[in-house]
């Protein structure tokens, strides 16, 4: 029997981050991986252009292989909400989900932010021990209750216990 030969090569891929533009909006399906969030997308993207949200991406070959959006609310409590990390599996745990958490708190700080939050499902504990190390700390839990309407125009609800876990990211 000829043993098969299993030639390998090594890649370096360029990356980028930066804030989400209309023609990432169908990309972010990740080829029907999330089409149910198709509404969610277009919702975020409608706010970022607001300015009360922001995608920022993770571009590799004008493709985004990785997201986090942040919520600024009305900014009263000086807090943004970071949520939707989220990287495609391939390309986990190269450090492309710190940096990304990284340029996101960035931002906020520049935006007058004191706070960073982030809500992490209670089952989730690699995100939890990330999050840990990025310096997150919990403050409370949330039953994770959300709705939003899919692709095809059905409401979905999702309840998930979650930790709520902040950071100061005020400049000192
Ligand atoms: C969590 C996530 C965004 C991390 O992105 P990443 O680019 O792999 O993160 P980094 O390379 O910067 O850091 C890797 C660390 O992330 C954490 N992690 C969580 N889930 C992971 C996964 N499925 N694969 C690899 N690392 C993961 C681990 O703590 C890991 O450190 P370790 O290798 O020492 O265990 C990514 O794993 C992911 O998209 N997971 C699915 C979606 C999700 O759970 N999002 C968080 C919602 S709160």
């Amino acid at each position: 029997m000829v043993a098969l030969s299993h030639p390998t090569i090594r890649l370096s891929i360029p990356l980028s981050i930066r804030p989400a533009i209309a023609a990432d909006l169908p990309k972010l399906e990740w080829y029907g991986q999330y089409t149910h969030f198709r509404n969610v997308f277009r919702r975020a993207f409608q706010d970022q252009e607001q300015g009360s949200r922001l995608m920022l991406i993770a571009d590799c070959n004008d493709f985004p292989i990785g997201h986090i959006f942040i919520n600024f609310h009305d900014n009263r409590d000086q807090s943004a909400y970071l949520y939707s990390l989220r990287i495609m599996e391939m390309f986990r745990g190269h450090g492309i989900g710190s940096r990304l958490i990284s340029e996101a708190e960035k931002i906020a700080r520049r935006r007058g932010c004191l706070w960073s939050t982030i809500a992490v499902a209670k089952d989730n504990t690699r995100a939890l021990e990330l999050y840990q190390r990025l310096g997150y700390e919990t403050y409370a839990e949330d039953d994770g209750f959300w709705r939003y309407r899919d692709h095809l125009g059905r409401m979905r609800s999702i309840k998930e216990s979650c930790w709520l876990l902040q950071k100061s990211i005020a400049v000192r």
